[in-house]
């Protein structure tokens, strides 16, 4: 028989809907899912907004209280997608409950945080099995596990540089009203948090562990206005520049910016070593680029330069099945991927990767980011 696995889900906002599509999505993209999963339960800040979630999508019953679904025996895996200042209160109790726990990014608010949830987690899957895991979800695009593999088979010899970005243009128009991501006391930090810890998790995934950070941040629109038309003083940063050493002492930039126009969902990146290059761009996510320093060159460029590596939907079994292999990619499958990482990690009692322990080393990289900003130094990561 197959196990089901009950899901109480935290927060029905973007990430909540992004959730909720990635586990009904599961059984079409996965041959011979030997688990089931279905959310039994959800919880928003408000009643109302809950209970029209849970109509609309059958997410089981709707609470405004999140220990209803904590301390509710039926449920397994309780799945946060609230603010960040909630993460590490909710994980924590969720953990000692005795839940498997799926967070989403950042882990926490303070490194502190998240390195007491990475304990809580490792004695919970020790004593009892239970499986907490951190969505990075672009770890799991077709064409990043293709660098990884890339990466980790040696070809591009000893990595020297990099140069991680994400932009988007969200923080650009001073009369577009601002949100929680824009409230420091909510999301603890702004776009460093939001998406600097993309960039963080891609480049310690593919590159290696920080050794020390030097970071900028910025606030270029000081003030907004909020929903009731109130003024609003910026307090988040809007973009961060930070420059990074690897332990394996590569150098190398990482920019998280909300103020460039024209960007929609511009994650980018290069990976420079001795013997070849990596190049990937989210917008264009079906590709991966990839230079063979050692290739031989010749009249007209030989077999030298880029090459354009079809990755699309050729993920190995038990997905890439539906769509048909050959079907561009989006954003969503990258989210798809991960909920089946770490869905299945959890039905067969396997530590999930991404863990709490990755979401405690990003942490550390970004506490490390704002300390820098704040003493105008370097600062190292232990
Ligand atoms: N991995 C990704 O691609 C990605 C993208 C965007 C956001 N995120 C992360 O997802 C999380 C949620 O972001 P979002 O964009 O969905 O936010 P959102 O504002 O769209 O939704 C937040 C939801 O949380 C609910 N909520 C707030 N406080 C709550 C509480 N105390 N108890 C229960 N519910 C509560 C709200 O009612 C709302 O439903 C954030 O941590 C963010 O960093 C991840």
């Amino acid at each position: 028989m197959k196990k089901t696995l009950n899901i109480g889900l935290l927060g029905f906002g973007a990430m909540g809907k992004t959730h909720a599509f990635s586990v009904a999505s599961l059984p079409f993209y996965f041959e011979g899912l030997d688990f089931s999963a279905k959310y039994a339960a959800v919880c928003t800040s408000r009643i109302e907004t809950a209970k029209s979630a849970s109509e609309k999508y059958s997410l089981g019953y709707a609470t405004d209280k999140e220990d209803d679904i904590i301390c509710d025996n039926a449920i397994d895996v309780v799945d946060i997608c609230t603010p960040n200042i909630n993460h590490y209160e909710t994980a924590k109790k969720a953990i000692l409950a005795g839940k498997h726990v799926l967070c989403e990014k950042p882990l926490a608010v303070t490194a502190a945080q998240a390195a007491e949830l990475e304990g809580l987690a490792a004695d919970a899957f020790a004593k009892n099995g239970q499986v907490c895991g951190i969505v990075f979800n672009n770890r799991h695009l077709a064409a990043i596990r293709r660098a990884k593999e890339i990466i980790d088979e040696g070809k591009l010899g000893r990595i020297l540089t990099f140069d991680f970005r994400y932009y988007h243009n969200s923080c650009i128009d001073p009369e577009r009203t601002v949100g929680w991501k824009q409230d420091k006391d909510i999301c603890g930090a702004g776009t460093l948090f939001d998406l600097g810890s993309h960039i963080v998790d891609l480049c310690r995934y593919l590159c290696g562990e920080f050794d020390e950070v030097y970071a900028k941040e910025q606030i270029a629109f000081p003030e907004h206005k909020r929903a009731d038309g109130s003024l609003w003083q910026t307090n988040a940063d809007e973009a961060v520049y930070m420059t990074a050493t690897l332990k394996c002492g590569a150098v190398g930039s990482l920019v998280a910016s909300k103020i460039t126009v024209g960007e929609n969902d511009g994650l980018t990146f290069s990976v420079y070593g001795t013997d070849g290059a990596i190049k990937f761009d989210l917008m264009e996510p079906d590709w991966l680029h990839f230079y063979d320093a050692n290739a031989v060159g010749g009249n007209y460029g030989g077999y030298k330069g880029f090459t354009k590596i079809e990755c699309v939907g050729r993920y190995p079994a038990p997905s890439g099945k539906f769509p048909s292999p050959k079907a561009p990619n989006g954003w969503l499958r990258g989210h798809i991927e991960s909920m089946y990482a770490y869905l299945s990690a959890v039905s067969e009692g396997r530590e999930a990767s991404p863990s709490f322990a990755d979401g405690a080393r990003v942490q550390e990289v970004l506490e490390a980011a704002q300390k820098s900003h704040l003493c105008g130094k370097a600062v190292k990561i232990r």
